[in-house]
């Protein structure tokens, strides 16, 4: 009962191309296809080197939704699955990967940004549309001052992402024992709700 009670409080977010949705236990097989299965996708996330099989792919995918869905309960904030609403894009529905939000790891952050996309659909702005329907929905929960998200330098189409979204490079961080991992430090963005409001980067795609 609790379950169903948690779905129909996440919101669904429409963008002009994407429909963001909660994200279910459902959409495991989805995940694995879209990301484990492939490590283009895989070798910037967590856990890359524990999808080499598909048991592996499996475990990792339903590590991820269960992450991303858990924040809802507790923060009010969470992770979407990114599904097709322009049918240029593919068939109408079909999961394309995922966007939102994950509690903090830096005190003082702000929720992190997350996002990734299956590599057919990369470059067509489809991450940046959807990273401005998630600002957008939080900073007009007022209690959310700053957003934060984390990457690897030599992630250039995170970067970019981040940037085109009006997130700056504040700092390098080791976070999720970056440096023990011989990852080196991680870049660390954030926006401030002001900032982004005042910027008038909102309304995108609706
Ligand atoms: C990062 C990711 C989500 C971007 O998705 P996307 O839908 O392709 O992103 P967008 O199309 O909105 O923007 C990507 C931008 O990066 C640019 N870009 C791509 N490769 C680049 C490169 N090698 N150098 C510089 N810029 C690059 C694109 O040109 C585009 O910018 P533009 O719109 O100004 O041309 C996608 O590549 C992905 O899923 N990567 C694997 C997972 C991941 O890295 N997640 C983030 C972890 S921090």
């Amino acid at each position: 009962m609790c379950k169903y009670l948690q779905v129909f409080m996440i919101p669904t977010l429409k963008t002009k191309r994407l429909i963001l949705r909660p994200l279910s236990r459902f959409d495991q097989d989805a995940m694995v296809d879209t990301i484990m299965s492939d490590m283009d996708v895989m070798y910037w996330l967590p856990y890359s080197d524990e999808v080499s099989t598909p048991e592996g792919q499996r475990e990792i995918a339903l590590g991820y939704i269960t992450d991303f869905i858990k924040p809802w309960d507790e923060f009010g904030f969470g992770v979407w699955a990114v599904c097709i609403r322009d049918t240029e894009l593919g068939t109408l529905g079909n999961f394309i990967g995922y966007c939102g939000f994950i509690p903090e790891q830096i005190e003082g952050a702000g929720p992190e940004l997350v996002y990734a996309m299956g590599k057919s659909m990369w470059g067509k702005g489809l991450a940046t549309e959807v990273s401005i329907a998630c600002l957008d929905w939080i900073f007009i929960r007022l209690e959310i001052f700053c957003v934060h998200a984390v990457t690897d330098k030599e992630n250039l189409s995170s970067r970019s992402v981040m940037e085109k979204i009006g997130m700056k490079h504040e700092k390098d961080v080791d976070l999720y024992d970056s440096v023990a991992k011989g990852e080196g430090l991680l870049q660390f963005y954030s926006i401030e709700r002001e900032a982004y409001l005042r910027k008038g980067e909102t309304e995108v795609g609706r």
